[in-house]
């Protein structure tokens, strides 16, 4: 026995093992196809970055830069490093360093893990991962309507029922601030209502305290003036513009004039995708504006707009949805007796793989009962065996062991070993 301790993942970072991770691959190419069709490229950023990267483009009085980053101080150089809790700083990072905004605006789109200290519960854990999009470079609200636009569209191509699109709009600066003015007023006029969180924010970012869930807070929060009658008519003018476009795509929404987000670089559209069928964490996908965020990040100005989608909500809505079929572990499961017939079934394994089909050979010499035992597990539809009465006819005995798609009763059948490619090609 070894003397290693077992040792379990950690705390809120999922394992994902066959068949769930099937699951993924398959709504990872559906997510690249769908992108495709927008005309989005992908882009690779590092997991870690500078911390103050985050700490600057989040905003350092958000929940995330103040208490969920993964940060330490890289001890080979003394440099302050974050794993990333979100993709949109490290790729307007990105874009800035590569002078990837010089002559065009560009559609772009990440795809992987995030992290963020946070207390793990059902749709939230401490790694999970997102699908990103961002539109660099493109102020009009023709733009936020097209990834409201594709974001229906990929809930079309899941399947998925019950999600609402709820929208606002934070309007510019000089705007939030008249309304700062006044909502820190209203706070001041309700302390005595608010909690100790609530206090310490209520300067810094009265907006979030508003963002409460504390019970007692809510008639406070309810009564507190709107951003939205602070818009002047150039912001109000987007809003009409992206409502337009939403309702030329039959699309409905609903303003939500408390939708706020938790991250500070948004201005103008906001929105989030949300159910009621994932439990206490229902938001599916955030997303909205962030104009000064390439400057603020040392880029020459230039607006920019996107989301991001948690996957691990999305499948558990597609699962909920459209449940997954048991998926096989190959196509065709090769059974063997004896040395020869072991090695004449990897030569035959290997014309079926150039043939495109998926094949596993049993490994091992155990006896054909248990062979037949795992090939039924493995999903397969067909076993092809290969002993000594094979050998030496010339022919791999066929089995199907599901029902084929023509219809044709499952039967046993002998068939040449130099005819078993164009067989199970027209077949399978
Ligand atoms: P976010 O709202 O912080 O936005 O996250 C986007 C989505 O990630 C959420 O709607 C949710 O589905 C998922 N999510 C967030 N936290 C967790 C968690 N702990 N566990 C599982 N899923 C989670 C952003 O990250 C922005 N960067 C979106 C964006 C892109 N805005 C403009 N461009």
């Amino acid at each position: 026995m070894s003397e290693f301790k077992k040792l379990a993942g950690l705390t809120g970072m999922k394992d994902t093992l066959p068949p769930e991770s099937s699951r993924w691959q398959q709504l990872e190419a559906l997510v690249q196809q769908w992108l495709a069709a927008y005309g989005y490229q992908n882009m690779r950023t590092p997991v870690l970055e500078h911390t103050r990267l985050f700490t600057r483009g989040i905003g350092e009085v958000t929940d995330i830069v103040e208490k969920e980053m993964y940060s330490f101080v890289d001890p080979l150089n003394n440099e302050r490093l974050t794993m990333r809790p979100e993709f949109t700083a490290g790729i307007v990072r990105s874009a800035i360093e590569h002078n990837f905004l010089y002559d065009r605006p560009r559609r772009i789109y990440a795809m992987g893990p995030v992290f963020r200290h946070e207390r793990p519960q059902r749709g939230r854990y401490r790694q999970f991962h997102q699908i990103d999009v961002e539109a660099l470079g493109f102020s009009g609200p023709d733009v936020d309507a097209e990834l409201i636009i594709m974001l229906a569209r990929l809930w079309r191509m899941l399947g998925l029922n019950d999600i609402r699109l709820e929208l606002n709009s934070l309007g510019q600066a000089t705007e939030r601030a008249a309304h700062r003015a006044a909502l820190i007023e209203h706070l001041e006029r309700h302390i005595d209502v608010l909690d100790e969180e609530a206090r310490r924010r209520m300067h810094s970012n009265p907006l979030r305290v508003l963002d409460t869930k504390n019970p007692v807070m809510q008639e406070m929060a309810n009564a507190a003036p709107r951003l939205f009658d602070f818009l002047g008519p150039e912001s109000r003018a987007h809003y009409a513009g992206l409502c337009a476009r939403l309702d030329d795509a039959g699309i409905s929404y609903t303003l939500n004039p408390r939708l706020v987000r938790g991250l500070d670089y948004y201005n103008l559209t906001v929105f989030e995708w949300v159910t009621d069928r994932l439990g206490a964490q229902g938001t599916v996908c955030g997303g909205g504006r962030y104009d000064g965020l390439i400057e603020l990040l040392g880029g020459k100005p230039a607006p920019a707009v996107g989301f991001a989608i948690g996957m691990e909500r999305l499948l558990d809505l597609w699962q909920q949805d459209a449940p997954q079929e048991a998926s096989a572990e190959c196509q065709v499961y090769m059974v063997h007796q004896g040395d020869a017939g072991q090695r004449q079934v990897v030569r035959l394994a290997e014309a079926l793989r150039d043939a495109g089909l998926q094949v596993l050979v049993h490994a091992g010499s155990t006896g054909f009962k248990s062979q037949f035992r795992r090939a039924d597990a493995s999903g397969a539809a067909v076993a092809i065996i290969v002993g000594e009465d094979e050998l030496s006819s010339g022919c791999a005995t066929v089995k199907w062991l599901r029902a084929r798609q023509d219809d044709t009763p499952t039967q046993q059948e002998s068939v040449a070993f130099a005819q078993l490619v164009d067989y199970l090609k027209q077949r399978i």
